[in-house]
């Protein structure tokens, strides 16, 4: 994990600049991505990759973050990107974004978005249950077109993380299911439609996993299921897609493996299987979100009131929370925080940093320890780039922040700051 940059005056400094100077130029709360980051999370990913001496691609899981910018970043470092709306492809295509470089997601497309993704020629539509294939191969004989997909398959493995954000167990409303002999028939049924072709199989075990058991465990998974395939069907999956769901440390108590360290094993693990099972070695696609953005982001805020309260800790609030970072209360995730404008001073109390919403459960960070502060001091929330704004909301009509990106010493609005006027826009009168 990088150290934070501070400089004389005693300010966080992100990507080049004092986040006191954003701040006077954009207000609170804000978001703030250092774009030098999220190349460097990429770089450390198509480094680890091209050392495994694997085919491979990376896609990236745009859901973590989604905006008109970050596909652009994405697109210029090379990536592909899944998509799991039609908003999410829509705001892929207008940032001109490659279709062809991107993969359809979703348990329940409808047959709109289906539509869009064929008539806007998407790389590759990952098919997840029986209707979808029946409602696609309706969608490309109207259109008399054909297009790539991927089955997604649920492997039957339960992912060590958070319950909400396990997708790989067998009860799960994603995908194919292997052990009962669905995903076997949904690969028949599949390539007797002339329209569609396979080009490989996906399994998203889960979202912020910290050890490799998980991956090691799908690949031989897959990779059985490839020689079964082989054996009965002549058919060989030419891509295993392995998702996301690699862990970032949120706080110094979280230690999860580098991504290098995740591929190596994925590598080893493959090689192996594919001896055992004399399959050819697949092209390998990874889908990180949360590793490529998460890093990168930070949350920043501005100091307002405070309550003090005999023998317990005191609440120290800020003008965001619930409604820009969602996190700590729906998932009791984990941040840390530092006093932005004040880096320098020594730690002096420990405080529960509240937002602003009207409910309880709007805490941002229990425990925090901190310098005494004031209100107008800034707080930044660190690590907060992957599902924080993408998960952010409008509840209690608080507007959304603006969203900047900061490189090399220059900051750039590419999400601007909602008004009250935004938050009227769709509303009628009732007369
Ligand atoms: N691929 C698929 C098919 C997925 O469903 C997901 C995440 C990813 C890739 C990316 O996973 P990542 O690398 O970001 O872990 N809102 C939750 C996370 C939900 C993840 C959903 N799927 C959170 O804030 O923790």
């Amino acid at each position: 994990k990088q150290a934070l940059r501070v400089n004389e005056q005693g300010h966080l400094v992100l990507g080049g600049v004092d986040a006191t100077r954003l701040v006077q130029a954009y207000g609170t709360p804000l978001v703030v991505y250092d774009v030098a980051v999220i190349r460097q999370q990429i770089q450390e990913f198509q480094s680890a990759l091209r050392h495994s001496g694997l085919r491979y691609q990376i896609s990236y899981a745009s859901k973590a973050f989604a905006a008109v910018a970050m596909y652009q970043v994405i697109d210029e470092e090379g990536l592909h990107a899944d998509v799991v709306s039609g908003g999410e492809l829509y705001t892929a295509l207008q940032a001109g974004f490659p279709a062809s470089n991107l993969s359809f997601h979703g348990n329940n497309k409808s047959l709109a978005e289906l539509e869009m993704a064929v008539e806007n020629h998407v790389g590759v539509i990952v098919l997840d249950n029986f209707h979808e294939i029946d409602l696609l191969r309706r969608v490309l004989l109207a259109h008399k077109t054909s297009c790539n997909v991927m089955l997604r398959l649920t492997p039957g493995i339960t992912a060590h993380t958070h319950r909400y954000i396990q997708t790989g167990q067998v009860d799960s409303k994603f995908g194919f299911d292997v052990d009962s002999g669905q995903a076997t028939r949904a690969v028949q049924e599949v390539l007797a439609i002339p329209q569609m072709t396979i080009i490989g199989i996906h399994a998203h075990i889960g979202s912020q996993i910290f050890g490799v058991t998980g991956f090691e465990l799908l690949v031989k998974k897959l990779m059985a299921l490839s020689a079964q395939w082989r054996d009965q069907l002549d058919f060989t999956p030419g891509i295993l897609n392995l998702g996301g769901g690699f862990g970032i440390a949120y706080t110094a108590a979280d230690d999860p493996l580098t991504p290098a360290d995740f591929i190596q094993h994925i590598a080893m693990a493959l090689r192996e299987a594919a001896d055992q099972h004399q399959v050819a070695l697949p092209e390998i696609w990874i889908e990180p979100g949360r590793a490529i953005v998460g890093p990168a982001g930070y949350n920043l805020y501005s100091v307002g009131s405070r309550k003090d309260i005999p023998n317990l800790t005191p609440y120290l609030s800020v003008d965001g929370g619930m409604g820009d970072n969602i996190r700590p209360a729906l998932y009791h995730a984990k941040y840390a925080a530092v006093l932005a404008n004040k880096m320098d001073a020594p730690t002096q109390e420990t405080v529960h940093l509240a937002g602003k919403y009207c409910e309880s459960g709007d805490v941002l960070v229990d425990h925090l320890a901190l310098p005494r502060s004031e209100p107008g001091d800034l707080i930044a929330m660190l690590d907060t780039g992957a599902y924080g704004y993408s998960m952010a909301s409008n509840y209690n009509r608080n507007p959304r922040p603006a969203v900047i990106f900061v490189e090399d010493g220059l900051a750039k609005v590419v999400v601007r700051r909602e008004t009250y006027a935004d938050l009227v826009r769709l509303d009628a009168r009732y007369e």
